[in-house]
């Protein structure tokens, strides 16, 4: 594993560095990483985005972001630019070259896009045009691009987005975010699944019942009114994190811990979602919804989402698959739930209608960990069956208070050249295939719009 010793000189340049991502996240993971020396000896932050902003009152914002840690906050300069204009960009330019002349060595440059989406296809363009992205020489220190999510708003205009990215950078040089890969417990579904002899014969349709992925928010869409209006729960968590942990639940053994192995893994089962035309759905909106800031006083914006799908595979070919997220929940829960086959013959009580089925619950968060529903025999003379729980908490078993945060692993993942935990280009297209006609129909309201009371959920 890559240490900061052996990393070469980096400069990370965040497109979009004064929004919600930036203080909440990356600067957060940047300082983490910092103190456990996990990132180059020699690195820069470039921060750029078009507030007005000097490089002292940006390290002061930064230093703000990380408990008032003045020394770190040093690492951090700030550009002035309008995305839509050549001269911020060329001004950063003009600085990545004399920080290569200050360290003498051709860096690493690593540009996240944490902007805005409907600012990638302008970034992306005057990114290329400025001539930015292109290393110094084929031989010394690499390039790379962290892309956020949403990746398009619709299988068109990803491809789009895709086909431009390609003028700038290789496949191999493209992070695409999901931060969900990037939890402790959605990296332990692979190793649960597959490190687990007794699961191996019955994970298919001969075993399992049905499958459901839910991600539920009790909070509503807060200040984030503006990024959330016209895009919507099954654009904002549905196309990407319930869908990928669909690909993890349901995906072949690739064979490998190998980061292009589970890539490919996961894009081949993707690709095998049935293609719906929105009739086994319901979308749903909260009460309260049309008066958050920066909301469209008519928006038929979904909160709530819940669909029904199969997979085409000879291996999960009849298995209802339930995916399910909203805001407003009840509560902040988000679970996996494999429901096993009742067998038979099964030496059960005789009571009629009664099954004994086994639920393998899989908890992401708040809670994490995995519960499985079994039967036991009540103690005594007869015999009575109840069900009980065989449990495993994660931070109990493994002493921590705390995991990493996601995007701590991430951004180390890509200085280390790691592409395990991203979304390939393959995934983005099986995931926006199988969105956009559930999209289409809602446009022409196929399905109604449920008003739900916050803290309940619509049926
Ligand atoms: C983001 C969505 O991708 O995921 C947010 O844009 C959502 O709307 C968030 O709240 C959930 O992530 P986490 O890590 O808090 O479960």
């Amino acid at each position: 594993m890559a240490t900061a010793a052996n990393l070469l000189p980096t400069v990370f340049v965040i497109f979009g560095a004064t929004g919600d991502l930036m203080q909440k996240k990356l600067a957060p993971a940047l300082f983490h990483l910092y103190q456990e020396r996990l990132l180059p000896d020699l690195f820069q932050v470039v921060g750029f985005s078009k507030q007005e902003l000097s490089h002292e009152e940006f390290q002061a914002w930064i230093s703000d972001k990380v408990g008032g840690n003045s020394e770190f906050s040093k690492f951090f300069l700030y550009q002035q630019g309008l995305f839509e204009e050549k001269e911020g960009y060329q001004k950063l330019s003009e600085f990545l070259g004399m920080k290569d002349g200050e360290w003498q060595v051709c860096s690493n440059k690593l540009f996240y896009i944490a902007a805005s989406p409907q600012y990638y296809k302008t970034l992306f363009e005057k990114l290329a045009e400025s001539g930015l992205t292109k290393p110094c020489s084929p031989e010394e220190g690499w390039t790379r691009v962290i892309v956020e999510k949403p990746f398009g708003k619709d299988l068109e205009t990803a491809e789009e987005l895709d086909k431009l990215l390609g003028k700038l950078f290789k496949e191999e040089q493209v992070y695409r975010i999901d931060h969900y890969l990037g939890k402790d417990t959605v990296q332990n579904i692979l190793a649960f699944r597959f490190s687990n002899s007794f699961l191996q014969d019955s994970w298919n349709n001969q075993g399992v019942e049905s499958i459901t992925i839910r991600l539920f928010e009790k909070e509503g869409v807060g200040e984030r009114g503006l990024f959330y209006e016209g895009i919507g729960a099954l654009r904002d968590v549905g196309q990407n994190h319930l869908l990928q942990l669909l690909a993890l639940f349901t995906m072949e053994n690739p064979g490998s811990f190998e980061g292009d192995a589970i890539r490919k893994a996961r894009a081949r089962v993707l690709r095998c979602l049935k293609v719906s035309d929105g009739s086994e759905t319901v979308r749903g909106q909260y009460e309260g919804y049309l008066q958050e800031k920066n909301i469209a006083p008519d928006s038929t914006t979904e909160t709530y989402f819940k669909i029904q799908t199969f997979l085409e595979t000879s291996q999960w070919r009849g298995v209802p698959i339930t995916l399910e997220s909203g805001k407003a929940m009840p509560e902040d829960r988000v679970e996996v739930h494999v429901v096993f086959r009742h067998p038979s013959p099964c030496l059960c009580p005789p009571e009629p209608g009664k099954h004994y089925k086994n639920i393998l619950h899989y908890f992401i968060q708040p809670k994490e960990g995995i519960t499985l529903s079994m039967w036991a025999r009540k103690p005594g003379h007869g015999m009575e069956i109840e069900e009980r729980a065989l449990s495993f908490d994660y931070r109990e078993a493994f002493q921590k208070e705390e995991f990493a945060d996601a995007y701590e692993r991430l951004l180390l993942n890509c200085i280390q050249g790691d592409q395990t935990l991203f979304v390939s280009t393959e995934e983005i297209m099986a995931e926006w295939k199988f969105v956009d006609p559930i999209l289409r129909s809602w446009q022409v309201n196929k399905v109604p719009l449920t008003i739900y009371k916050p803290g309940t959920i619509p049926s």
